[in-house]
């Protein structure tokens, strides 16, 4: 796991000063260009939650589109989209001041969900997914991401919903 770990991190590419002066920017582009380091990197996703019960596999836009998917494969799930504003037709539900849209009907009451994105930063891209989802009566069982900007202390924003990471940035 250490090794898969190490070569993930090595994969991502960090850009100083994007999008605004001082913040680095975690792209994962790169990572997707490292066949080995991408497969790694749903593998420990479905490593974790293959035997969690998971009908839901929750992806956050845009990025969380990317890995969202082939967890929810692996693990037999279903994918369900969380979109940006505005994107949706209008049988969907909306939360929040980072608002997040998904279609009404895609998820039922009681069922278990994880919410998939690349990166935590603030933590209010995820904490929009998990309301949106609990107003509906879905159990959020975890949040997943990529990378992690600890200093920014996103993980409190989540409450006590547990967030699985794979790396960590300073
Ligand atoms: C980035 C990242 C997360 C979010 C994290 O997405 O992919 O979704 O920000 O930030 P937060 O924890 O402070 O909410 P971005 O909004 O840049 O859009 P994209 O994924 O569509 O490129
Ligand atoms: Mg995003």
């Amino acid at each position: 796991t250490d090794d898969r770990i190490s070569r993930i991190s090595s994969s991502i590419r960090v850009i100083p000063d994007f999008p605004k002066p001082g913040i680095l920017f975690q792209d994962i582009t790169t990572l997707l260009l490292d066949p080995k380091a991408f497969k790694d990197t749903i593998d420990l996703f479905v490593e974790r939650y293959k035997d969690k019960n998971i009908n839901v596999v929750a992806g956050v836009e845009a990025r969380g589109f990317i890995f969202g998917p082939p967890i929810a494969l692996a693990i037999g799930a279903k994918f369900v989209p969380m979109r940006k504003p505005k994107k949706l037709p209008e049988y969907s539900l909306e939360y929040g001041t980072d608002k997040m849209e998904m279609h009404v009907g895609a998820v039922q009451p009681g069922e278990r969900a994880i919410v998939v994105d690349d990166l935590i930063a603030t933590g209010g891209t995820l904490n929009a997914a998990i309301r949106l989802l609990e107003r509906v009566g879905v159990t959020v069982v975890e949040c997943a991401c990529v990378i992690e900007l600890p200093e920014l202390k996103g993980r409190d924003k989540l409450g006590n919903k547990p967030l699985f990471v794979l790396v960590s940035s300073a």
